[in-house]
């Protein structure tokens, strides 16, 4: 039994990954953030965020919440907003898709928008946050979570993300692979993995495009991961490692995750996975990997798995994950479906 809507947000599961990446001589596990009820990892710090404001003060219950956010942390906000009794004002851009702004608004979001990059940077980013200022400055009582400099973001995932993980493989985490957009995932794993000694070697799964790591902003087609700036969060000595993927990586990688494991994930995911399989053969053998997969995949639908939108993006190239093996039937799941089929067969 369950609190609320909001006592179900992590515990998410973490699923072992046997045929995307056939015949590897370590262990591979998926953290499934898609499970939270808003849909992404950052329902935990939307949560986090709020809480902490709130048990100092600095959010009372007239309080305006303002966050520049064109997707998830959006919509982890618009819930617990909604559920906490909280306005919340969601800054975006024309990039948001159509279904967040939906998302968002039934939640009960006010949505500010954005029309135009900002005129010195051309990016959308700096525009959005230049609105959160001009907004805090005529909204009494208003705050801004700004999810790229709050500690409490990287709390989150410390206290919650990163201890399930290590909690359910008994501190037994060898590779961790995650994507970055504010940091937040990155540096509340890597500060837990470092304060309990695990020893993980930390891969931040980065686009190309995105500047967090240094190089020049371009053009990236895929949300989630990545940024146009580098977030106050970031710190050269969270990774051991960054690994840079593309639009193409991330397709690639969700195809061939819901062709062969039956998961359907959202894109960073599908970058996240070619990561991983970049780098398989210099894991060492009877390793344990884990790569975390912040979204699911219905977001990605008119993107991602759309045939017709990544024909028009990048050609024919459904031969990269149509000579993956296909599903076949399996014992074990044959029979746990069976079994669930006479349970229902009565609804039938
Ligand atoms: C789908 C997806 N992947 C990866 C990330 C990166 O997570 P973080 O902001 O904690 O670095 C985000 C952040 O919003 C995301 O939405």
């Amino acid at each position: 039994m369950e609190e609320s809507i909001l006592s179900t947000i992590g515990h998410t599961p973490l699923v072992r990954l046997t045929r995307v990446l056939p015949n590897i001589p370590f262990s591979l596990f998926a953290k499934l953030e898609g499970f939270n009820p808003g849909g992404s990892a950052k329902d935990r710090p939307a949560l986090h965020i709020l809480q902490e404001a709130m048990r100092t003060g600095a959010i009372k219950p007239s309080t305006v919440v303002i966050e520049s956010s064109s997707g998830n942390l959006g919509i982890g906000l618009a819930q617990a907003c909604r559920y906490l009794g909280l306005r919340f004002i969601c800054v975006v851009d024309p990039k948001t898709t159509a279904q967040n702004i939906r998302i968002l608004r039934a939640y009960g979001a006010e949505i500010d928008l954005v029309s135009k990059p900002d005129p010195v940077t051309g990016e959308f980013l700096h525009a959005r946050i230049n609105r959160v200022r001009t907004l805090l400055q005529t909204i009494e009582d208003s705050v801004w979570t700004n999810q790229y400099a709050n500690l409490s973001n990287a709390e989150a995932h410390y206290r919650t993300t990163m201890d399930e993980i290590a909690t359910e493989l008994d501190g037994k985490v060898d590779c961790l692979f995650v994507a970055t957009g504010t940091c937040g995932t990155l540096r509340g794993c890597a500060e837990y993995v470092r304060d309990h000694h695990l020893g993980t070697r930390i891969f931040a799964v980065d686009a190309h495009g995105s500047v967090i790591f240094g190089g020049k902003p371009a053009k990236r087609l895929i949300p989630g991961h990545g940024s146009a700036r580098r977030p106050e969060l970031y710190r050269a000595d969270l990774a051991d490692e960054c690994l840079r993927v593309t639009d193409l990586d991330c397709v690639v990688g969700c195809r061939r995750l819901v062709q062969t494991e039956a998961i359907l994930a959202g894109g960073s995911s599908g970058g996240v996975l070619s990561a991983v399989e970049r780098v398989k053969d210099r894991i060492p053998r009877g390793a344990t990997c884990v790569a975390i997969f912040h979204d699911r995949g219905e977001r990605y639908l008119d993107t991602v798995y759309s045939d017709e939108w990544v024909a028009e993006h990048f050609g024919d190239i459904a031969h990269l994950w149509r000579g993956q093996p296909e599903l076949e039937p399996c014992v074990m799941a044959t029979s746990h479906i069976s079994g669930r089929d006479n349970r229902s067969s009565s609804h039938a």
